[in-house]
């Protein structure tokens, strides 16, 4: 039984000692040849682990356990099985360092900031990466490895980490700046991400309504304008190196009148408004057009120009200096048959243009007003010059007034009774203009049958017939009765005294 015992030992003895002595690197690194353990009890060999872009971890190399030389397995330290041949614990082949840029949140925790360059280690077949904070924001988020490296996925995912594939190559885009708050200060200040949010990439600011100026309630501000604020905001693409919502540049304010229905008829407001404009926008106001009734309302409280429609209708009207739009006053003229002979405005016909003369009977020097021609706005009808005369309006008075007239006078008329040109019995009655002279006209000594007395006696001789002494005239109501006595005997007495 003894010799038993003795005999498995020392077989297991000489197996032991048939397995040899294993080897491995021992010490700092420095002398990297294998060499044999001192004890035969170890079969691991250890070394300093590699951590990828990090490097070495501090320590030694050596023979046995991570643990028996004070060092964590897997940590900073890494274990392999040892044999007699060469040893395990062979340096990792490493690939050549290369820099990243190490960012760090700043105190106001707000936005990060490119710290030191990190220097990282990788190995061999490791490509180069860095990373830094993504477009979202995130003021919890740290860079992995000092910058070195991939992101970590989940972070990578959320697009708090982004990366990139070169030595420094990991320089977040700088932020856009924009001018913020209430244009106060007009400086452009960077626009940094919300927490949680992309960093913007516009700048807002209020919106310039032509002829009516800034939008209220809408400040300077980073980021594009909200959803359907565009009547009041707009917002332009950001840059790095200067804000894009500057002010915006405005020529001086112009005044112009707004229109009010008052009375049935679009009046001109007392007081004019101001317009605002941008610097190369001319100066227009807009008025009620000769074609305007009084459901038609001004555009932009008369500032600016007229809409296309309403102009090309004449329902509009526009012109070209500040408080230019004062409308034409409508003219007045007397209007109707007489009976009421006061001046009203002559408003014009839905559609139409304003009236701009005042049209009347014509007054027929001896015979008298013109029948079937009332007072009136406007020109007398085509072809009605014989009955009909017209004057050019005004705003003030009418000028189609009472046409002055002096006294009726009598004459006689004349006709032709047995071959001879007689007087009739009975005078007819004469018209005349207020400066217009009483004169009768009758035949002239040398009239004979065929001449035919003018105006039925009423006024003076045609010029002609006077010289050839068909016509004779004279200048008291009913003078014309005795044509051979006037035109004959008067000059014969004339030559006769101046015989005496
Ligand atoms: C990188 O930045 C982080 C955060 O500030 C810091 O803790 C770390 O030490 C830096 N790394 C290097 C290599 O400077």
């Amino acid at each position: 039984m003894k010799a038993t015992i003795l005999s498995l030992g020392l077989a297991l003895l000489l197996i032991r000692q048939g397995a040899a002595l294993i080897k491995c690197i021992q010490g700092d690194g420095s002398d990297l040849t294998a060499k044999d353990c001192a004890s035969e009890e170890a079969a691991l060999c250890y070394q300093p682990k590699f951590t990828e872009y990090t490097g070495l971890a501090a320590g030694d190399y050596g023979c046995g356990t991570c643990t028996a030389a004070g060092k964590t397995k897997d940590t900073d330290c890494t274990e392999c099985t040892g044999n007699d041949g060469n040893a395990c614990n062979t340096p990792v082949a490493a690939g050549a360092d290369f820099m990243c840029h190490n960012y760090t949140i700043n105190e106001d925790s707000t936005a990060f900031t490119k710290t030191a360059t990190a220097t990282c280690k990788r190995l061999a077949a490791t490509v180069v990466k860095c990373n830094m904070p993504g477009s979202v924001f995130d003021n919890t988020f740290t860079v992995a490895n000092s910058g070195c490296g991939p992101c970590d996925s989940a972070a990578k995912a959320a697009n708090k980490c982004a990366e990139c594939d070169s030595a420094e190559c990991n320089t977040m885009p700088s932020p856009i700046k924009c001018i913020q708050g209430d244009g106060s200060d007009m400086t452009a200040k960077n626009c940094l991400p919300a927490q949680g949010e992309a960093a913007p990439t516009k700048c807002s600011q209020a919106k310039f309504l032509e002829y009516t100026g800034l939008a209220a309630g809408q400040n300077y501000a980073c980021g594009a304008c909200a959803a359907n604020s565009g009547a009041t905001c707009q917002d332009c693409d950001g840059n790095t190196d200067a804000a894009c919502n500057t002010k915006i540049e405005t020529a001086e304010s112009f005044k112009c009148y707004d229109y009010e229905v008052k009375e049935e008829k679009l009046i001109k407001k007392e007081t004019s408004v101001t317009c605002q404009r941008l610097k190369d926008t001319a100066i227009k106001c807009n008025m009620p057009g000769t074609a305007a009734d009084t459901t038609y309302s001004v555009a932009n409280s008369g500032c600016g120009p007229c809409d296309s429609a309403t102009k090309a209708a004449n329902k509009c009207a526009e012109c070209d200096s500040a408080e230019c739009n004062t409308m034409p006053s409508p003219i007045k003229c007397i209007q109707g048959d007489g009976s009421d002979m006061t001046a009203k405005d002559c408003l014009p016909a839905q559609g139409e243009a304003a009236p701009t003369k005042c049209s009347q009977a014509k007054f027929l020097e001896y015979t008298g007003l013109a029948a079937g021609q009332n007072y009136a706005c406007g020109a007398c009808a085509a072809n009605s010059g014989a009955t009909c005369q017209d004057c050019d309006g005004k705003s003030d008075a009418a000028c189609n007034t009472k046409i002055e007239t002096a006294e009726s006078f009598k004459c006689y008329d004349y006709e032709v009774k047995e071959e001879k040109l007689v007087k009739k019995e009975t005078s007819v009655t004469c018209q005349r203009l207020k400066d217009t002279a009483i004169k009768c006209n009758m035949p002239g000594t040398a009239a004979d049958k065929t001449y035919s007395v003018k105006n039925n006696g009423c006024g003076p001789c045609v010029e002609a017939d006077k010289t050839s002494k068909k016509c004779a005239d004279c200048d008291k109501g009913e003078c014309n009765s005795a044509f051979a006595v006037t035109a004959f005997v008067l000059p014969l007495l004339a030559a006769f005294y101046s015989l005496l």
